[in-house]
């Protein structure tokens, strides 16, 4: 069995969608309401009782504070649930020997290196949001240390929420024009494709061809490929037959209250080589998402 924590967000709907495509495996969805990971006692009444009914419990955590430039006005509400919920989750999973699959993010990579990141490189996360999510990683590898599975992830979009590819669409069918920033590098992650994969290592484990003990430590996930946010907005427009211009900018012309990397392009290889995946590149799934919102043309 698996529960989904912030189920109604987007990574979370994603899980939802998802789940269709495998029916043998029994989900629990709990969204910020019925389930807030902030609230020690009465989260680990309810993975207690989850915990008594079934066999396997695996808990995939897709609760966050993702507001990344109102964390700089916020902090102390994003450390509650990036920090602490992570920790609550993950002091509970210890209790019962549970997997805690989390998801963190590419912007804990703020520093010069312009060659992708590997898992072990180092990390300096500048802002709010992404320090809190960095010392969530700590906690839950420090509280679960050998069922935590950090699963760092960059620039999410699907057709769930909030997100660039969305914002794109509903400016290209207002505008003529978008300036968009090209001075940032990264690769885009369509957020279905994430939750396909751990379902896919879900099975990988329950299926006795990987072991569980091997899955502790911090992974990377992105679809394959580089681009910048001009390179995405470009592509929505041109799959999507917008008839709207892109203008590249500097990042110094858009500010915002909290600083992104200007390169954040992460190494895959050890997701790959472990769970032998094969990971569609962005341009695909971008295409995949397009359909999804029949805005593909
Ligand atoms: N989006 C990106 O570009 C991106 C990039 C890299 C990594 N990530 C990571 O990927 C994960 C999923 O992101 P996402 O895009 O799905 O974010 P999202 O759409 O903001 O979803 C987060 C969900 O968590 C819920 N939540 C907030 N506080 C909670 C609490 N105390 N207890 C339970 N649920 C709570 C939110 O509910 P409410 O809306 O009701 O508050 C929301 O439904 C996050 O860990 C994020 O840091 C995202």
């Amino acid at each position: 069995m698996i529960l989904v924590t912030g189920a109604n967000g987007q990574l979370g709907q994603c899980f939802q969608k998802v789940s269709a495509q495998f029916p043998n495996i029994p989900f629990i969805f709990k969204n910020a309401t019925e389930l807030d990971i902030t609230q020690y006692a009465a989260l680990r009444k309810t993975i207690q009782t989850l915990r008594a009914d079934t066999e396997t419990l695996w808990i995939v955590n897709c609760a966050a504070y993702t507001a990344v430039d109102k964390a700089e006005s916020e902090p102390q509400k994003a450390d509650q649930v990036n920090r602490i919920g992570v920790k609550n989750l993950a002091r509970i999973c210890a209790e019962h020997q549970l997997p805690l699959i989390h998801f963190s993010t590419d912007y804990v990579y703020h520093t010069k290196q312009n060659t992708p990141f590997q898992e072990t490189d180092t990390v300096s996360p500048k802002g709010i949001y992404a320090q809190t999510k960095m010392a969530g990683e700590r906690a839950a590898l420090k509280a679960n240390p050998d069922r935590t599975m950090i699963l760092r992830t960059s620039w999410v979009y699907s057709e769930f929420g909030h997100n660039f590819v969305k914002t794109m669409l509903r400016l290209g069918a207002e505008r003529d024009l978008v300036k968009v920033v090209a001075d940032q590098i990264g690769s885009p992650t369509y957020a279905p494709d994430l939750a396909n994969t751990v379902l896919h290592i879900y099975q990988l484990v329950q299926n006795r061809e990987v072991a569980l003990a091997n899955l502790s430590g911090i992974w990377h996930y992105a679809n394959e490929g580089v681009a910048s946010w001009y390179d995405l907005a470009s592509a929505v427009f041109e799959y999507s037959k917008l008839p709207c211009k892109v203008e590249p900018i500097a990042t110094r012309e858009y500010p915002t209250p909290a600083q992104r990397p200007p390169f954040s392009v992460l190494d895959k290889s050890k997701i790959k080589a472990a769970f032998g995946l094969e990971i569609p590149h962005w341009r695909v799934s971008l295409k995949n998402c397009l359909h999804e919102l029949g805005q593909y043309a």
